[in-house]
């Protein structure tokens, strides 16, 4: 059970290789002793390292392999990760950002991005909240994204995979209101992960270290959207409701 001070026992990691959730982990690992941690993804180097740097912070890790477009895998894979205890958080942070010019040129990379950002995140979002539910508890965070809230010129294939999940998790929160769980929908702009490595700082850029901290007060908070940061909020209103002429001209 999350306790009194909105600290986790037990974290459930899906995509758990990905800089800001491994970051998450760091923090609740460091604010919580003996913090348990299922960490879902696929082998690998990164997955080793992402292990090692939690045990290192005193957290017990349990490893799963998890593939975000393996869908018929996922109702199984969230059995596993909660048969020996209950799932306080599960953090659904799996994603893709190929090229964008290519996502929509090309066929796979378009598919891939469709599979991976909306599928798959549906696709554990069902089980996860078959979970919750009978648990009477647990939180859902869902990494969604700035992208989603207005699709741009630059990146709207990734950006039209964003608004589909983060609709869904938004639905889902209201959805398990009145069971005990609940859902978090975080949505970061730009972060200087593995998955921005050489690109340029977008505006308000920040940090995994950062999200991951909005993400733990989230949690301890049980807030339903949290923007990162705080001023992405206002500066995505103001994009959301720019007459399309206007939005049109803009470099975005
Ligand atoms: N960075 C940003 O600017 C930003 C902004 C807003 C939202 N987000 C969202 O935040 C989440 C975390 O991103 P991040 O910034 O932490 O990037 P990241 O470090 O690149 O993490 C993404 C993770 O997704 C995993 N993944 C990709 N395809 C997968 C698949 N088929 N099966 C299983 N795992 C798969 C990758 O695992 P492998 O190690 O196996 O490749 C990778 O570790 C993503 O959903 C992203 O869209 C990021």
């Amino acid at each position: 059970m999350i306790n009194a001070l909105g600290r986790p026992q037990h974290v459930l990691l899906l995509g758990g290789t990905s800089d800001i959730a491994r970051a998450a982990a760091r923090a609740w690992a460091r604010e919580s002793e003996g913090l348990r941690v299922t960490l879902a993804a696929r082998p690998g180097g990164g997955r080793d390292a992402a292990v090692a740097e939690l045990e290192a912070l005193g957290a017990r890790v349990a490893v799963l392999d998890f593939d975000a477009e393996d869908t018929a895998g996922h109702p199984e894979l969230v059995r596993r990760a909660a048969a020996e205890r209950d799932v306080d958080v599960a953090v659904v942070a799996f994603g893709v950002l190929g090229d964008e010019e290519q996502a929509w040129q090309d066929h796979d990379s378009a598919v891939e991005h469709a599979r991976v950002n909306y599928v798959g995140a549906v696709s554990v979002g069902v089980p996860l909240a078959e979970l919750v539910r009978r648990q009477g508890h647990g939180v859902i965070v869902a990494l969604s994204s700035v992208a989603g809230e207005r699709a741009r010129r630059s990146n709207f294939v990734y950006g039209s995979t964003k608004a589909g999940m983060d609709a869904f998790y938004v639905g889902l929160g209201l959805a398990l209101r009145g069971t005990g769980a609940h859902v978090v929908v975080v949505r970061p702009g730009h972060v200087r992960t593995k998955m921005t490595a050489g690109r340029a700082d977008a505006p308000l850029a920040t940090d995994p270290e950062v999200v991951a901290a909005a993400i733990v007060d989230g949690v301890a908070r049980r807030r339903d959207i949290v923007w990162v940061p705080g001023a992405m909020r206002g500066v995505m209103s103001a994009i959301r409701h720019l007459p399309r002429p206007v939005f049109r001209r803009l470099p975005l």
